[in-house]
């Protein structure tokens, strides 16, 4: 089989091409500490006023030391908000929506998850930088949706 001097000059840039792109995502996946979730948990929807955790989202000690916040997604704001949490202690983030899918990533951090109707997403972060931290919806919900913000206030608090 002959390949042309062209033929082999494309498949070889096609080739650096795709190497780079997978690179890049393998490179910033590392640096940035993505990963995959691991949490499956279910809940109803439509009946999350009632429910013993989500009718009142809210920060909470966690058995073992830690935080949990529960939060409620809705079009299109975060509840609660402002959400506040000690530093240099694990918190653990956990989100469903009462309508549609929306995003919930704290600018800044490697903390991003999906808010699913029906789903509780769960992650664990210990914050080490007081600060104000941004909290942004990143999945497009509708027309608000870029003004579907909220606040995360991590306080000094000493170790
Ligand atoms: Cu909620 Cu975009």
């Amino acid at each position: 089989m002959k390949v042309e001097f062209y033929e082999k000059i494309w498949l070889c840039a096609a080739s650096a091409l795709l190497a780079l792109f997978v690179g890049t995502i393998l490179v910033t996946a590392a640096s940035d500490a993505v990963l995959p979730p691991t949490h499956m948990e279910t809940v109803d929807p439509t009946a999350l006023a009632n429910h013993p955790e989500f009718g009142s989202p809210g920060v909470k000690a966690g058995p073992d030391g830690g935080i949990v916040v529960s939060v409620v997604a809705q079009t299109f704001s975060f509840f609660p908000d402002p959400i506040e949490v000690p530093t240099h202690r694990p918190v653990t983030f956990r989100i469903t929506s009462s309508d549609v899918l929306h995003g919930f990533q704290i600018v800044g951090t490697n903390a991003n998850a999906m808010a699913i109707p029906g789903y509780v997403s769960q992650f664990t972060v210990t914050f080490n930088k007081p600060g104000e931290y941004p909290i942004a919806c990143n999945e497009y919900c509708g027309l608000m949706h870029h003004g579907m913000v909220a606040k995360l206030l991590v306080k000094e608090e000493s170790r």
